[in-house]
């Protein structure tokens, strides 16, 4: 099995970063596929904790090299942050360890504006980006004007550069929204062009080479299935491929490599999103305290990358059906089970409601939420606190019910549970 995918089942922040963190152990190389600094990835080993947004988990071991692929839209600003981070934590980050796409696209600082004065015209219809520019980065990359890794080593640089923001500032105008110095974002971009370069490979073919050699790759996906562009609750929804298949195109494997690939999709033992959209099972007041946590906790429900309060409800079993179909699921990793230690019942809605009719499965996929109310089924809580059980056959019989529930309504298999955020707070499944 040349390759895993780990991927987000529902709206994010499912805990990916540490299960890659998990997996990254056993593997050669470690690669993203998608997306940009929107994403936050929190990884705690021992003392330290690591707030990862660009660089792939699995950098925080020794052996696996890290691949930022063609698929992603990179803030160099951020990335020479990240590095610097992974450095004074006392990870090595050299080229050696960290390739990076040619064809990646780069984000600006016109990006991150416009992000913002997009967001602020949308008014109350806001999507709730993270601010990162994400949106249009993408956007200009599918308008075919964007900013590749590979122009920082082109002579065209500079005069790629004023075009973008030029073209940026008059949009900007007309959004109301200040004034982008060009000349600054050229001087910082020559800084920063001195950094990547060394980093700048053909992904593509490095990691084909290593297919070819046996290597273990673990593909790392950011944001979640609810959050994809095409499968995701549009138009809340992030601008890239954020499923399993995304890899194909994130990394520039070829699709026979996926042969026996195991597809492990992570899932909160309940449902959080951070930003606006749908969300059918949601809770409010006291029960989302208790499910979010005041902050007081590295853990508690506030986004890596924005500080922002999660919104929690229960686990939608719905949804989290059609993510094992879009993503073709191989297993499961169930996280953040410790959090539901104290209730006496939990809540998993295994279908919807709409006037008369119930139903389990979307017709017409999850963009349209509206009108459904969530069809609960209850499950006895237990009091027992989870956090230090490391064996399967010491999980309280509740714990395994609900679990097994999941298996049951998903059809796939429960692989592992995290029942904290420490590295070794991992129970593998019997
Ligand atoms: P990601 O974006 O999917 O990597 O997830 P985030 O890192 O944004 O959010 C997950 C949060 O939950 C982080 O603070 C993790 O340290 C934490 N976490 C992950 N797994 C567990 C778990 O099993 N229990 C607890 N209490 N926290 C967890
Ligand atoms: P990780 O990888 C949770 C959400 C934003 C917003 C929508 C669009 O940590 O799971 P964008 O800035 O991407 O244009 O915002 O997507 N979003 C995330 N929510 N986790 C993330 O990443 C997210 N990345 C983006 O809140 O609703
Ligand atoms: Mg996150």
């Amino acid at each position: 099995m040349p390759l895993q995918i780990i991927v987000g089942t529902q709206w994010g922040d499912e805990g990916k970063g540490r299960i890659v963190d998990w997996f990254a152990a056993n593997s050669d190389i470690v690669a993203r596929y998608n997306g940009g600094d929107n994403a936050g990835h929190s990884v705690t080993v021992g003392s330290k904790l690591f707030k990862l947004h660009l660089i792939p988990s699995g950098i925080i071991h020794p052996k696996p090299v890290a691949v930022l692929g063609n698929g992603m839209v990179i803030n160099p600003r951020s990335l020479i942050d990240e590095i610097d981070m992974l450095t004074k934590l006392g990870v090595e980050v050299n080229p050696a360890r960290l390739r990076i796409s040619y064809a990646a696209h780069l984000i600006t600082p016109a990006h991150q504006a416009l992000d913002k004065a997009l967001e602020m015209v949308r008014g109350k219809g806001n999507i709730g980006t993270t601010g990162r520019g994400i949106g249009p980065a993408y956007t200009d990359k599918a308008s075919r004007r964007g900013l590749r890794v590979a122009d920082l080593m082109s002579v065209n640089l500079v005069d790629h550069l004023s075009t973008l923001i030029d073209e940026a500032n008059q949009q900007l105008n007309l959004l109301g929204a200040p004034y982008i110095n060009p000349m600054t974002v050229i001087d910082d971009f020559q800084k920063y062009r001195e950094v990547m370069l060394p980093y700048i490979a053909d992904t593509s073919m490095e990691l084909a080479v290593a297919i070819a050699a046996g290597q273990r790759i673990l593909a790392e996906g950011a944001q979640g299935t609810l959050l994809d562009l095409d499968h995701g609750t549009y138009p809340f929804v992030t601008s890239s491929s954020t499923v399993a298949p995304g890899v194909f195109t994130g990394l520039g494997i070829g699709m026979t490599a996926a042969s026996g690939a195991e597809v492990t999709g992570v899932c909160k033992a309940f449902q959080t999103r951070v930003g606006s959209g749908p969300f059918p099972t949601e809770v409010f007041d006291d029960l989302a305290l208790r499910l979010r946590g005041t902050g007081a906790n590295p853990w508690d429900e506030y986004g890596t990358t924005t500080g922002r309060a999660r919104r929690v409800g229960w686990l939608d079993g719905v949804l989290l059906r059609y993510a094992a179909r879009i993503n073709g699921l191989t297993e499961l990793v169930i996280t953040k089970l410790d959090i539901l230690s104290g209730f006496e019942t939990l809540k998993l809605c295994v279908a919807y409601r709409q006037g008369e009719k119930t139903i389990s499965d979307l017709s017409f996929g999850p963009s349209d939420l509206e009108g459904y109310e969530p069809v609960y089924e209850e499950f006895p809580g237990w009091a027992e606190d989870v956090s230090g059980i490391r064996k399967w056959s010491e999980l309280p019989r509740a714990a395994k019910g609900y679990l097994s529930a999941i298996t049951k309504l998903t059809g796939v298999p429960v692989r592992l549970v995290s029942v904290g955020p420490e590295r070794e707070q991992i129970v593998n499944a019997e």
